[in-house]
């Protein structure tokens, strides 16, 4: 018998996850055998791909966009954090149902601890969508000062302000002209849209981008005008797969080496 246990991550596009790689580099630090796949997965896929990773006896799955939210209707159990969120990002499989849970808020905080605290901070959001739902829980619980958040669909950041009172919203065009402790880029915008970032004008003394791709526009926009103290979403990438990894085997790996061999993969490309 194939004893085995088999993990997929789901998502469209898929085939820049970095999800195998990092999984397979935890499970060397264990000595653990475990199979990890990637599927080409769109929203109408996605209920039918569940029920067969399933049936094929799959122990783990993680999914990313655009299927995050979308996987809330089909899950048995929500953690209460995916239930905030309203989004998912990880699924274990015991006893054939299927538990929903999103380690992206705790990912996201964790890869933050050598770089800055954000306690008592003034931080500057830009988007409004699902990425932000799965950390804004963390960033209250980190006792911020203030946040101002700013998006194209102004009405979805208003959705964000009713659940902290120190919080002000606006259109990109009109985010205040003061200086930001931090700001966080949680929009899914590429290069080739840079037009929305071309004319901002943010004062910060520091910049963390939720995108770990070189296609980020707020990397662009980073790189273009200088700004040194810059963080990609790499190391969030890393620090939200190690928390998954907690779920599914009970033990957990190392971050630090796994990030150190990423940027060495990268590097030898
Ligand atoms: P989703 O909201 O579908 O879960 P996300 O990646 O979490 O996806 O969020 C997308 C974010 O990037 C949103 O803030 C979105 O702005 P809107 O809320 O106005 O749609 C932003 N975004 C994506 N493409 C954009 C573009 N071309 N111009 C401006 N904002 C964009």
């Amino acid at each position: 018998m194939n004893d085995i246990k088999k993990f997929i991550v789901m998502g469209d596009p898929i085939q820049h996850s970095l999800s195998p790689r990092i999984h397979s580099l935890f499970a060397r630090q264990f000595d653990l055998d475990l199979e990890y796949t990637k599927l080409l997965t769109t929203k109408q896929d996605l209920v039918n791909h569940l029920n067969k990773f399933k049936l094929s006896g799959g122990t783990g799955i993680n999914l990313t966009s655009p299927l995050k939210e979308e996987a809330i209707k089909y899950v048995d159990h929500l953690s209460p954090r995916a239930k905030y969120a309203k989004s998912i990002n990880t699924i274990y499989i015991r006893d054939n149902k299927l538990f929903g849970d999103n380690t992206d808020g705790i990912g996201f905080i964790r890869s933050l601890k050598n770089i800055i605290a954000l306690k008592d901070k003034n931080l500057l959001i830009l988007g409004a969508g699902g990425a932000l739902k799965g950390i804004f829980l963390h960033i209250i619980q980190e006792q911020v000062a203030r946040i101002h958040v700013a998006n194209r669909t102004v009405a979805k950041a208003s959705f964000f302000a009713k659940q902290y009172s120190n919080i002000t919203v606006s259109c990109y065009a009109q985010i205040p002209k003061i200086k930001f402790d931090v700001v966080i880029n949680t929009t899914s915008i590429l290069k080739n849209c840079f037009e929305v970032f071309e004319l901002l004008d943010i004062s910060a003394d520091f910049f963390f981008d939720l995108q770990y791709s070189n296609d980020s526009a707020f990397l662009k926009w980073c790189l273009d005008r200088k700004k040194e103290r810059y963080t990609s979403g790499l190391s969030m990438l890393i620090e939200q797969a190690a928390e998954g990894f907690y779920l599914w085997h009970g033990v957990k790996p190392k971050t630090d080496i796994v990030f150190n061999k990423l940027i060495q993969d990268e590097n030898e490309k």
